[in-house]
């Protein structure tokens, strides 16, 4: 009885990842299964929270050399998509200045995953607009130490930006 159960519950996972890989693409499936830059980063030099029109949260950590980004990770307690939308957002930042952090849109991330299906697209404007958030915030810490002044003034997306 109990590996008859084993069985239906393993061909049950099965058949949802078979059907989530159909749906979301190799890609995105690929990076969902094995989410690369997740966890909390302690000493971000820039990060931010924002809650998307969904509900959900993401958290983008930001860590530079000069003006380059070394070390980039996400948080979020979002939907699949979404943790696959913040890999690759904190992915993207490895290497950047702030300016072209600001560059990397919701478009640019569907655009790398090969798209998303209608309903979870805003999961990718979320990442890019907490990447952008992130990168805001280290320019203002970076004006406060006097080292520069090119922060942009409040948050620069449609998002509601968390405390
Ligand atoms: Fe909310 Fe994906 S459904 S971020």
């Amino acid at each position: 009885m109990k590996e008859d159960l084993d069985a239906f519950a393993q061909q049950l996972q099965l058949s949802i990842f078979e059907e989530t890989r159909r749906d979301w693409g190799e890609k995105v499936y690929e990076r969902w299964k094995n989410p690369l830059y997740m966890g909390k980063m302690y000493g971000a030099d820039g990060e931010a929270t924002l809650r998307g029109t969904c509900g959900d949260q993401m958290q983008i950590y930001l860590k530079f050399d000069g003006e380059r980004v070394v070390e980039a990770s996400f948080q979020t307690d979002g939907c699949g998509p979404s943790v696959v939308c913040g890999s690759f957002a904190a992915e993207m930042a490895h290497g950047k200045v702030p300016e072209e952090l600001f560059e990397i849109s919701g478009e640019t991330i569907l655009s790398v995953l090969g798209g998303l299906p209608e309903d979870h697209r805003h999961c990718a404007f979320l990442a890019a607009e907490t990447l952008q958030a992130a990168a805001n915030d280290y320019l203002v810490k970076q004006a406060q130490k006097g080292k520069t002044s090119t922060a942009r003034s409040g948050p620069c997306c449609s998002a509601k930006k968390e405390d």
